[in-house]
Protein backbone atom coordinates (compact mmCIF):
# COMPACT_ATOMS: atom_id res chain seq x y z
CA UNK A 1 0.00 0.00 0.00
CA UNK A 2 3.04 2.34 0.74
CA UNK A 3 4.65 1.46 -2.44
CA UNK A 4 1.72 2.54 -4.29
CA UNK A 5 1.36 5.88 -2.41
CA UNK A 6 5.02 6.41 -3.17
CA UNK A 7 4.52 5.13 -6.95
CA UNK A 8 1.52 7.41 -7.26
CA UNK A 9 3.10 10.49 -5.73
CA UNK A 10 6.47 10.00 -7.82
CA UNK A 11 4.54 10.34 -10.96
CA UNK A 12 2.23 13.21 -9.78
CA UNK A 13 5.28 15.16 -9.23
CA UNK A 14 7.38 13.57 -12.61
CA UNK A 15 4.50 15.07 -14.39
CA UNK A 16 5.04 18.78 -12.82
CA UNK A 17 8.71 18.45 -13.14
CA UNK A 18 7.92 17.38 -16.86
CA UNK A 19 5.54 19.92 -17.74
CA UNK A 20 8.49 22.80 -16.81
CA UNK A 21 11.02 20.91 -18.92
CA UNK A 22 8.60 21.37 -21.77
CA UNK A 23 7.58 25.19 -21.08
CA UNK A 24 10.73 27.06 -19.87
CA UNK A 25 12.26 26.89 -23.33
CA UNK A 26 9.34 28.14 -24.88
CA UNK A 27 9.01 31.26 -22.88
CA UNK A 28 12.62 31.71 -23.34
CA UNK A 29 11.34 31.71 -27.08
CA UNK A 30 8.71 34.53 -26.27
CA UNK A 31 10.90 36.40 -23.92
CA UNK A 32 13.71 36.69 -26.67
CA UNK A 33 11.09 38.27 -29.16
CA UNK A 34 10.99 41.68 -26.55
CA UNK A 35 13.27 44.41 -26.35
CA UNK A 36 16.26 44.45 -24.06
CA UNK A 37 15.17 46.07 -21.18
CA UNK A 38 11.96 46.71 -21.91
CA UNK A 39 9.29 46.09 -18.87
CA UNK A 40 8.24 43.12 -20.80
CA UNK A 41 11.61 41.56 -20.32
CA UNK A 42 11.24 42.23 -16.63
CA UNK A 43 7.95 40.09 -16.35
CA UNK A 44 9.69 37.60 -18.36
CA UNK A 45 12.28 36.89 -15.98
CA UNK A 46 9.79 36.86 -13.27
CA UNK A 47 8.16 34.06 -15.20
CA UNK A 48 11.26 32.03 -15.28
CA UNK A 49 12.42 32.72 -11.94
CA UNK A 50 8.84 32.00 -10.74
CA UNK A 51 8.32 28.78 -13.09
CA UNK A 52 11.76 27.19 -11.96
CA UNK A 53 11.66 28.49 -8.02
CA UNK A 54 7.95 27.38 -7.21
CA UNK A 55 7.39 24.30 -9.70
CA UNK A 56 10.35 22.79 -11.27
CA UNK A 57 12.86 22.79 -8.75
CA UNK A 58 10.67 21.64 -6.24
CA UNK A 59 9.51 18.93 -8.50
CA UNK A 60 12.77 17.41 -9.04
CA UNK A 61 13.40 16.94 -5.46
CA UNK A 62 10.00 15.33 -4.82
CA UNK A 63 10.38 13.33 -7.93
CA UNK A 64 13.96 12.07 -7.28
CA UNK A 65 13.14 11.72 -3.52
CA UNK A 66 10.07 9.58 -3.89
CA UNK A 67 11.92 7.33 -6.59
CA UNK A 68 14.71 6.73 -4.59
CA UNK A 69 12.84 5.57 -1.80
CA UNK A 70 10.79 3.01 -4.04
CA UNK A 71 13.71 1.66 -5.54
CA UNK A 72 15.63 1.50 -1.91
CA UNK A 73 12.18 -0.52 -0.80
CA UNK A 74 11.74 -2.49 -4.09
CA UNK A 75 14.95 -3.57 -4.10
CA UNK A 76 15.98 -2.07 -7.80
CA UNK A 77 19.28 -0.80 -6.90
CA UNK A 78 20.51 -4.32 -8.93
CA UNK A 79 18.37 -4.13 -12.30
CA UNK A 80 19.53 -3.27 -15.26
CA UNK A 81 16.31 -1.46 -16.59
CA UNK A 82 17.10 0.44 -13.16
CA UNK A 83 20.46 1.38 -14.09
CA UNK A 84 19.06 2.82 -17.58
CA UNK A 85 16.72 4.74 -15.88
CA UNK A 86 18.54 6.14 -13.88
CA UNK A 87 21.23 7.25 -16.68
CA UNK A 88 18.45 8.61 -18.84
CA UNK A 89 16.66 10.89 -15.42
CA UNK A 90 20.14 11.80 -14.70
CA UNK A 91 20.29 13.40 -18.46
CA UNK A 92 17.20 15.17 -17.79
CA UNK A 93 18.55 16.58 -14.51
CA UNK A 94 21.84 18.12 -16.33
CA UNK A 95 19.43 19.62 -19.10
CA UNK A 96 17.11 21.35 -16.27
CA UNK A 97 20.25 22.80 -14.56
CA UNK A 98 21.37 23.54 -17.74
CA UNK A 99 18.25 25.31 -18.48
CA UNK A 100 18.43 27.07 -14.96
CA UNK A 101 21.65 28.74 -16.15
CA UNK A 102 19.76 29.60 -19.28
CA UNK A 103 17.82 31.62 -17.34
CA UNK A 104 20.28 33.21 -14.99
CA UNK A 105 22.05 34.58 -18.13
CA UNK A 106 19.11 35.97 -19.85
CA UNK A 107 18.62 37.75 -16.85
CA UNK A 108 22.01 39.13 -17.21
CA UNK A 109 20.90 40.59 -20.76
CA UNK A 110 22.60 37.36 -22.20
CA UNK A 111 20.80 35.84 -25.54
CA UNK A 112 22.89 33.01 -26.72
CA UNK A 113 20.72 30.67 -28.56
CA UNK A 114 18.11 31.55 -31.20
CA UNK A 115 14.53 30.87 -31.27
CA UNK A 116 15.16 28.32 -33.77
CA UNK A 117 17.72 26.68 -31.80
CA UNK A 118 15.62 26.75 -28.25
CA UNK A 119 12.82 25.06 -30.27
CA UNK A 120 15.04 22.31 -31.34
CA UNK A 121 16.72 21.98 -27.95
CA UNK A 122 12.69 21.42 -26.59
CA UNK A 123 13.08 17.81 -28.58
CA UNK A 124 15.14 16.80 -25.70
CA UNK A 125 12.57 15.75 -22.99
CA UNK A 126 10.21 14.61 -25.70
CA UNK A 127 12.82 11.73 -26.76
CA UNK A 128 13.93 11.26 -23.41
CA UNK A 129 10.29 10.40 -21.35
CA UNK A 130 9.02 7.53 -23.75
CA UNK A 131 12.99 6.17 -23.47
CA UNK A 132 11.84 6.16 -19.58
CA UNK A 133 8.55 5.02 -19.58
CA UNK A 134 9.74 2.36 -21.45
CA UNK A 135 12.50 1.27 -19.39
CA UNK A 136 10.42 1.46 -15.75
CA UNK A 137 7.38 -0.44 -17.27
CA UNK A 138 8.79 -2.81 -20.14
CA UNK A 139 11.77 -3.07 -18.51
CA UNK A 140 13.70 -4.80 -21.60
CA UNK A 141 16.89 -5.11 -19.30
C1 LIG B 1 14.11 11.53 -10.61
C2 LIG B 1 14.63 10.30 -10.55
C3 LIG B 1 13.77 9.08 -10.69
C4 LIG B 1 13.90 7.93 -9.98
C5 LIG B 1 14.96 7.65 -8.93
C6 LIG B 1 12.82 7.05 -10.39
C7 LIG B 1 12.57 5.78 -9.90
C8 LIG B 1 11.39 5.08 -10.07
C9 LIG B 1 11.02 3.85 -9.43
C10 LIG B 1 11.93 3.06 -8.49
C11 LIG B 1 9.79 3.51 -9.84
C12 LIG B 1 8.95 2.27 -9.40
C13 LIG B 1 8.97 1.22 -10.48
C14 LIG B 1 8.04 0.09 -10.15
O1 LIG B 1 8.04 -0.39 -9.03
O2 LIG B 1 7.25 -0.29 -11.04
C15 LIG B 1 9.33 4.53 -10.73
C16 LIG B 1 8.09 4.54 -11.36
C17 LIG B 1 7.78 5.32 -12.42
N1 LIG B 1 8.56 6.34 -12.92
FE1 LIG B 1 10.30 7.05 -12.11
N2 LIG B 1 12.08 7.68 -11.37
C18 LIG B 1 12.63 8.93 -11.59
C19 LIG B 1 12.19 9.84 -12.53
C20 LIG B 1 11.20 9.58 -13.48
C21 LIG B 1 10.94 10.37 -14.65
C22 LIG B 1 11.72 11.61 -15.07
C23 LIG B 1 9.88 9.80 -15.29
C24 LIG B 1 9.19 10.18 -16.56
C25 LIG B 1 9.71 10.89 -17.49
C26 LIG B 1 9.45 8.68 -14.52
C27 LIG B 1 8.38 7.87 -14.82
C28 LIG B 1 7.93 6.85 -14.03
C29 LIG B 1 6.69 6.11 -14.24
C30 LIG B 1 5.68 6.35 -15.37
C31 LIG B 1 6.59 5.18 -13.22
C32 LIG B 1 5.44 4.19 -12.97
C33 LIG B 1 5.73 2.85 -13.60
C34 LIG B 1 4.75 1.77 -13.21
O3 LIG B 1 3.66 2.03 -12.70
O4 LIG B 1 5.09 0.61 -13.43
N3 LIG B 1 10.30 8.57 -13.42
N4 LIG B 1 10.33 5.47 -10.88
Amino acid sequence: MTYLWLKSGHVIFVIFWMAGLFMLPRVFVYHQECAPDSPDNAAWIQRERRLLNIIMWPSLVVSWVLGLMIAWSMGYFTSGWFHFKLAAVLGLTAYHVWLAGYAAALARGERKLSGRALRMINEIPGITIPLIVILVIVRPF
